[in-house]
């Protein structure tokens, strides 16, 4: 009895989420969903290209957005919102979910070419989400984790360079 409560303490505490890396969810200008969007079967990249040299993964033009929401769910007041940024030229300030300091290298490309690295592994099931937090953790520690675990480099310069 005594073990079968120890038990139960334990689940309890093992559903508290709260790594310190992880961030409630942001609010952003336009509540756009992954979850909604993956089942009208777009892929990732026709919203976040990657232009060469590959370092972001960028965030789609409102044309993207218009090429459906000119008539999809037009009398919605969030996509009249859409409609009037796209209008005015103007991009959709969206509030970002990962950032990393701006003093460390990164590319999307090369880790997208690595084997066996996916989008998910560094931000989660996102096609699953209808609202994207933080959930992953991205500080320097597991950088250098999944570096060593796939023999990648792990030097200081790989990293952060002197130039
Ligand atoms: C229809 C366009 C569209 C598609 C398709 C799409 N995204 Fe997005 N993505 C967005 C928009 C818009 C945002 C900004 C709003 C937000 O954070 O939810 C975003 C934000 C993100 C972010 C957070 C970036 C940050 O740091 O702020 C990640 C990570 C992401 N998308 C990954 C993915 C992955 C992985 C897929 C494929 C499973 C995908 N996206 C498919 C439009 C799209
Ligand atoms: C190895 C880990 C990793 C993988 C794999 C990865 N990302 Fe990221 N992603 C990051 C990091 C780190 C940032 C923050 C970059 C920064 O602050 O400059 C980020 C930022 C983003 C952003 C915000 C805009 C930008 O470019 O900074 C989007 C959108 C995004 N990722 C989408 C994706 C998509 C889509 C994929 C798969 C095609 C993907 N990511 C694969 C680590 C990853
Ligand atoms: C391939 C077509 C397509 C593209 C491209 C697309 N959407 Fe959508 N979007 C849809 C569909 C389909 C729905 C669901 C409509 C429904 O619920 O009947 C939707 C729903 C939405 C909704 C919910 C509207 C509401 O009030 O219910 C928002 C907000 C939205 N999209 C924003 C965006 C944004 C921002 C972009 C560009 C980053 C985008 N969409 C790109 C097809 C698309
Ligand atoms: C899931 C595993 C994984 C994670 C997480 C990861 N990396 Fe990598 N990274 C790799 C692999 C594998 C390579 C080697 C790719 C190759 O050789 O083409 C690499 C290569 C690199 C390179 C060298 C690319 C080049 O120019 O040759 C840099 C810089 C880098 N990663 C930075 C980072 C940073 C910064 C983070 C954390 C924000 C990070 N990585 C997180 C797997 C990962
Ligand atoms: C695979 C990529 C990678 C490698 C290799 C790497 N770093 Fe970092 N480093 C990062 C990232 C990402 C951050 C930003 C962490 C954050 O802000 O969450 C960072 C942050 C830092 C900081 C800022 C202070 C801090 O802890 O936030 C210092 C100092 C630093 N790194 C030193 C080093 C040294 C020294 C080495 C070599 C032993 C090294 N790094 C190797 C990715 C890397």
């Amino acid at each position: 009895m005594r073990f079968c409560l120890f038990l139960m303490a334990a689940a309890v505490f093992a559903q508290v989420p709260s790594p310190k890396y992880e961030r409630p969810a942001p609010e952003q200008p336009i509540p756009f969903s992954h979850k909604t969007h993956a089942t009208v079967g777009l892929a990732c990249k026709q919203c976040h290209p990657m232009p060469d040299p590959g370092d972001f993964a960028t965030f789609p033009a409102t044309s993207v957005c218009m090429s459906c929401h000119r008539e999809i769910k037009k009398d919605s007041p969030h996509i009249a919102k859409l409609a009037a940024h796209h209008a005015e030229g103007k991009k959709i300030p969206w509030v970002r979910v990962y950032r990393i300091p701006d003093y460390v290298f990164f590319n999307h490309q090369q880790h997208n070419a690595a084997p066996g690295v996916s989008c998910e592994t560094c931000h989660g099931p996102v096609a699953e989400r209808a609202v994207l937090r933080r959930e992953r953790d991205l500080g320097m520690q597991s950088c250098m984790e999944c570096h060593r675990a796939k023999n990648a480099k792990n030097d200081c310069k790989l990293c952060h360079d002197q130039r």
